[in-house]
């Protein structure tokens, strides 16, 4: 560590006393190597083995749906992460940075499940859009921030392609933490950028891309006293898998045959199969829904290694239109693979085009979203084409962001026709002189949509 360095920058405040006390119960676990470390510990990898961490939650004991909301702290009474918490880490009352998040809605809409190819009444839609920050990330950011708090981190930080920034600038402005943040120059959302620095983060903009810029922050985190809140963070996964919990509360605890979501870093798929892991030991599902994960063709590492039997991984160059998923080397690799052998789950690509299609007729239910969250449905209706999943299975799929989180790919598509010719449905907008006559036209043309 350079010192010179070291007295400008921060360092950790450390836990108050009675915090380390609550934080030292919480056991740490190293998914290759198994060794154990403490809740007060500030780990990304296994300083054993360089292994992922996860954060051991008890499942021995059986669990009704009523005593998931026994023991819930005042703090996160509201919120839809902390209101399942006998199985969540026990991070101090006093910590909990919550906004209350989560509660989102699971919507069915039948022109979508045509468009999938299921058979009517198949196919859900959880909206994690639906979020403080219009995306999943602030079901992670709750409990990272929470846990940055309760070990008195005195900075956080993350490598985005933006919506994890924005969720962390608003966490730990809420929280009253600094926040540093590393995007791709040019390469994420403007809507994204401009949440971010509205909530007050210190907004890096590094030449290259995310996984340029994750490499580049977790040098300096293993330097320097910083706390990171990416997806390796143990903390932020645990309340990532209350997406699943609250999608299984929503169907009464049935499991439905198929969760389909987009993959880029790879941390939803990753604590997805840990979610249902526990909900399965705890007895509240009786089945294991099998995992899909989606990546976008130009940016597909984890489809490929998949095909290959798990055998050879190879990171890639990313290149796509869904500037969310646009990761060539994700961080949690290793532990999305567990996920999808335990589940017995499969992994498949879309195109842009394919992703910017399912985008338009998600926009056009009155649903919308942002074009990785698409690449779900894209996903699926690859997946029932190529036999993959049956007709009449059910699924549940993924919107991971909000439509306003990327307007310049609605631009793009209702406007520009990128890639030439016409897109089905599109919808540019016409002008007319203020004259009623002029608009008896519009009025024709709106009737006919
Ligand atoms: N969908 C959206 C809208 C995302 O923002 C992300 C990831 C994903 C899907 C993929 O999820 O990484 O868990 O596989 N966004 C990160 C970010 C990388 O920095 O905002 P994953």
């Amino acid at each position: 560590m350079t010192s010179a360095v070291e007295t400008t920058l921060p360092g950790s405040a450390g836990a108050g006393t009675s915090n380390v006390d609550e934080l030292a119960r919480i056991v740490v676990r190293c998914m290759a190597c198994e060794e154990r470390f403490s809740g007060a510990d500030v780990l990304t990898s296994c300083p054993a083995c360089g292994g992922l961490l996860d954060v051991v939650i008890p499942t021995r004991r059986k669990l009704t749906p009523g005593e998931l909301g026994v023991g819930v702290p005042a703090a996160g009474r509201h919120s839809g992460v902390w209101r399942y918490w006998p199985l969540l880490p026990g991070l101090p009352e006093d910590a909990l940075v919550s906004r209350w998040e989560g509660n989102t809605p699971l919507f069915r809409d039948i022109r979508l499940t045509r468009y999938a190819g299921l058979a009517d009444g198949h196919l859900e839609l959880k909206h994690e859009g639906h979020n403080p920050t219009a995306s999943f990330k602030d079901r992670g950011m709750t409990v990272g921030v929470s846990h940055a708090k309760a070990v008195g981190a005195r900075i956080v930080a993350c490598a985005s392609t933006g919506n994890t920034s924005a969720s962390l600038a608003a966490y730990a402005a809420a929280a009253g933490i600094p926040a540093l943040v590393l995007v791709p120059e040019g390469k994420i959302s403007a809507g994204k950028l401009a949440q971010t620095i509205a909530y007050g983060a210190r907004v890096v903009q590094v030449e290259g891309d995310f996984d340029v810029a994750l490499a580049l922050l977790r040098e300096l985190t293993a330097a320097y006293d910083v706390y990171l809140v990416n997806s390796v963070n143990p903390f932020r996964l645990e309340g990532q898998k209350t997406i699943i919990f609250e999608m299984m509360e929503q169907r009464d605890w049935q499991a439905p045959d198929w969760i389909v979501l987009p993959g880029g870093n790879l941390g939803n798929t990753s604590a997805f199969g840990k979610a249902l892991i526990e909900l399965h030991a705890v007895g509240l599902i009786d089945r294991l829904p099998r995992l899909a994960v989606i990546q976008a063709a130009g940016a597909a590492p984890f489809a490929a290694y998949h095909a290959s039997g798990f055998e050879e991984f190879a990171p890639v160059e990313a290149e796509t239109v869904a500037t969310a998923i646009k990761i060539g080397n994700p961080a949690s690799t290793t532990r999305a693979r567990r996920s999808i052998e335990l589940t017995n789950g499969w992994v498949t690509t879309v195109s842009d085009d394919e992703i910017l299609e399912a985008k338009a007729i998600i926009d056009r239910c009155g649903i919308g979203c942002e074009p990785a969250s698409a690449a779900s449905l894209a996903g699926l209706r690859r997946l029932v084409r190529d036999g993959i999943v049956g007709v009449h299975e059910s699924a549940v799929t993924l919107l991971t962001g909000h439509i306003l989180k990327d307007t310049d790919a609605v631009a793009a598509y209702h406007f520009d026709n990128v890639g030439g010719g016409p897109r089905s449905g599109a919808n540019r907008p016409i002008r007319v002189a203020a004259e009623l006559s002029a608009l008896e036209q519009a009025l024709a043309d709106a009737l006919h949509r």
